[in-house]
């Protein structure tokens, strides 16, 4: 895999924000898959003003969503579809018609994550999966010890995420669910290139686990060892825990331009 080591979260942002732009000038209709929480935020940010900056077309961009709460409607604020509206979709000019999602309401929730594994490959499949990564090694949903071939299924959050994204709910964790819809890990891997990014020190230990750890599913970032077309974009001080940053920045500073990330 590659690693590109930024001096914050906003180069980071910009970076992320120029792969995509330049996917969609060779392929409009991309799917782009997309994560929440804080760390994709200066990615989103960073898109919209290359489009209002007319360096960037996303009129034909696809959208397609990494996980969702089970139980929450579709309306509610924090249900992820209504974070992505309001984050992705809003900003870019992009209507639902543009999203694809799981159904977090579905009375057969085995069989709506079968449904969205297959409308995902339906739709020929993610170009680019943009992830976050928590604390515990975590892409997605997907806690430590799940499966590396795991398909798109319901998770049960550990009680630290739920604590983790009580922020999201006035602080209030009985309003985190304690169930969610998740891509897997095998069905992540399917995408055409996966962008992994990470920004701050609280995230420095999972990095170098992903990096330079061993596949092993405790740190279930690690698949991305077993992908062709990998790249973690960390900054300082995420990237602060890796014995090989010098090798990392030396091989990206002399990369020929055209290749991108
Ligand atoms: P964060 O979440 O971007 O809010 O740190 C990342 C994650 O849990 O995947």
């Amino acid at each position: 895999m590659e690693v590109v080591i930024v001096p914050d979260a906003e180069a980071g942002g910009e970076l992320v924000a120029t792969a995509m732009a330049q996917l969609l000038g060779r392929k409009p209709a991309a799917l782009l898959g997309v994560a929440t929480g804080s760390t994709p935020l200066p990615v989103y940010r960073a898109l919209a003003a290359q489009v209002a900056a007319g360096r960037a077309d996303v009129s034909r961009a696809r959208i397609a969503q990494l996980d969702e709460y089970v139980g929450l409607p579709p309306e509610h604020p924090e249900s992820y579809r209504s974070v992505l509206a309001r984050e992705v979709l809003e900003p870019l000019g992009l209507g639902l018609e543009a999203f694809m999602g799981p159904d977090g309401t579905a009375t057969d929730v085995q069989a709506a994550c079968e449904a969205y594994d297959r409308a995902l490959a339906a739709a020929g499949g993610v170009d680019l999966q943009l992830l976050g990564i928590g604390t515990d090694g975590h892409i997605g949903f997907n806690e430590p010890c799940s499966s590396l071939a795991s398909r798109t299924r319901i998770k049960t959050l550990t009680e630290q995420t739920r604590i983790d994204n009580a922020r999201f709910f006035d602080g209030d964790i009985s309003q985190v669910p304690h169930h969610v819809i998740t891509q897997g890990i095998g069905t992540i891997l399917e995408a055409r290139h996966l962008v992994l990014l990470a920004t701050g020190e609280g995230k420095a230990d999972a990095v170098a686990a992903t990096v330079e750890g061993p596949v092993a599913a405790i740190c279930p970032a690690s698949a991305l060892q077993l992908h062709p077309h990998a790249t973690i974009v960390a900054d300082e001080a995420a990237a602060s825990k890796l014995k090989l940053a010098d090798y990392f920045r030396h091989t990206y500073a002399n990369k020929p331009e055209w290749q991108g990330i």
